[in-house]
C-alpha cells in the first residue's frame, strides 16, 4: 500500500510523533508513505517527499511539523480540487492520513464525499474538536501557559501589579480555564461567558481587601464584553473565513487600572504556545492517533476519524460542519470560578 500524509492549519506540538508513527507503522508491514507538504497545498501543487525511517528518526520531541503545514483550502475552486484528486491519483495512494483541525479535517471529509480514502487525526492546541476528548498539542499548550502564570505570580507580587495574561484558544476557553485552575489564577475570561469588566475589578478588589495586592487574570483570545465583540486585530481573513483575533487582553488591562487604580500590565502569549518540544502526554497521544490511523486505511475505514475515548484510542466518523466545534465545558469554568477573586 501506498499511504498519503499531511499536516494542515495551524502547527501544534505532537504533529512530527503522528508522522513518525504512520511512517514506522507502515514500514513495518511492508507499506509505502508518502509525505505531502504544506497540507492541502502540497496536494493541489504537487510537492511530495516519499518518507522513510530514515527521514523521521529524531523528531519524535521536535515542535512544529516536517512537512510543513497552510491554511489553505482547495474547496475554494473546483479546479484545486480537481487538481488534488488527479494528484492523488498520480502518486498512486491507496489512502490519505489527513492530520489537522476543523478545517483540514472539514476538507477531509469533502473529499471523502467525492469518493477519496481519506482518514483523520485530530489535532488543535485549541482542543475545541467535536468527537474526541482531547486532542494533541492542547496539553502542550496548557503547560506553557502554566509556566507563564507561575512566572508573572511572582512578579505580580513584588510589584503590586495585576497580571492580564492574553491565551491562544479562538472561540474555544479550554486553553484558559483549564491553566487557570492549573496555575491558580485570580480570574478568567473565556469566550462562552461574555464578561462583565466591573465583576473582574470586583475580584481584584476583594483580593487588595484581603492583603493580596496582586492578581493574575487570564484572558482567552475570544473573550468578550458582554456588551461588545470580540476582539480582531486588522478583520483580514483567513482561507476558512476565520478572523485574526487578539488584542482583549490589553483592553481588559486598561479597564482595570483606570477602575481600580491597580498597576496593570497586559502580555500575549501568543505563539509560545504553539511552539517547541510537545509533552510526554502528547507524544503520546500522537503516537497512538498515528498507529491508529494506519489501521483504519489497512482496514479502508475511510472517512473515519481516530479519537480519544476516555484514555482509549478509539475512531468516529469525520464530523459534519455543523457540528464540529467543541466549546468549553462549563462545569470545568465553574471549578475554576472558585478561586476567583
Ligand atoms: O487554532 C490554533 C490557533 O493557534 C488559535 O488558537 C489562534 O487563534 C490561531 O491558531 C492563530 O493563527 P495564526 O497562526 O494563523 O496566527
Amino acid at each position: 500500500m501506498k499511504i498519503g500524509i499531511l499536516t494542515g492549519g495551524g502547527d501544534c506540538p505532537g504533529l512530527n510523533a503522528v508522522i513518525r508513527a504512520v511512517v514506522r507503522k507502515a514500514e513495518k508491514g511492508g507499506d509505502g508513505v508518502l509525505g505531502i507538504r504544506n497540507g492541502w497545498k502540497g496536494l493541489v501543487e504537487g510537492m511530495v517527499e516519499p518518507l522513510t525511517g530514515v527521514s523521521v528518526s529524531g523528531i519524535l520531541p521536535r515542535g512544529g511539523t516536517i512537512l510543513g503545514t497552510s491554511r489553505t483550502n482547495p474547496f475554494k475552486s473546483m479546479e484545486d480540487v480537481v487538481r488534488c484528486e488527479n494528484n492523488f491519483r498520480h502518486y498512486g495512494l491507496d489512502g490519505l492520513v489527513a492530520v489537522g483541525g476543523e478545517d483540514t479535517l472539514g476538507v477531509a471529509r469533502q473529499f471523502h464525499q467525492r469518493g477519496l480514502p481519506v482518514v483523520g487525526v485530530p489535532k488543535t492546541i485549541d482542543n475545541d474538536l467535536a468527537g474526541t476528548d482531547q486532542t494533541f498539542g492542547f496539553d502542550t499548550a496548557v503547560n506553557v501557559v502554566v509556566e507563564a502564570i507561575d512566572r508573572l505570580h511572582t512578579t505580580a507580587e513584588s510589584h503590586d501589579r495585576v497580571l492580564v495574561v492574553e491565551v491562544m484558544g479562538r472561540h474555544a476557553g479550554w486553553i484558559a480555564a483549564v491553566s487557570a485552575i492549573a496555575g491558580g489564577a485570580d480570574g478568567c475570561l473565556v469566550p462562552e461567558k461574555p464578561f462583565d469588566v466591573e465583576e473582574v475589578c470586583a475580584a481584584v478588589r476583594a483580593r487588595k481587601g484581603r492583603g493580596k495586592k496582586f492578581s493574575v487574570i487570564v484572558v482567552a483570545e475570544g473573550a468578550r464584553p458582554r456588551e461588545g465583540a470580540a476582539v480582531t486585530r486588522d478583520g483580514a481573513k483567513d482561507e476558512f473565513d476565520h478572523e485574526r483575533l487578539g488584542g482583549i487582553g490589553a483592553w481588559v488591562a486598561g479597564e482595570v487600572e483606570k477602575r481600580t487604580g491597580c498597576e496593570t500590565r497586559s502580555v500575549v502569549l501568543g505563539h509560545t504556545q504553539r511552539g517547541g518540544t510537545p509533552t510526554a502526554f502528547d507524544r503520546l497521544i500522537g503516537t497512538r492517533f498515528g498507529l491508529r490511523a494506519v489501521d483504519l486505511v489497512r482496514q479502508k475505514r475511510f472517512g473515519r476519524m481516530v479519537s480519544l475515548g476516555g484514555m482509549r484510542v478509539v475512531d468516529v466518523p469525520l464530523p459534519p460542519l455543523d457540528q464540529r466545534m467543541r466549546t468549553l465545558d462549563m462545569e470545568l469554568y465553574k471549578d475554576a470560578e472558585v478561586f476567583f477573586g
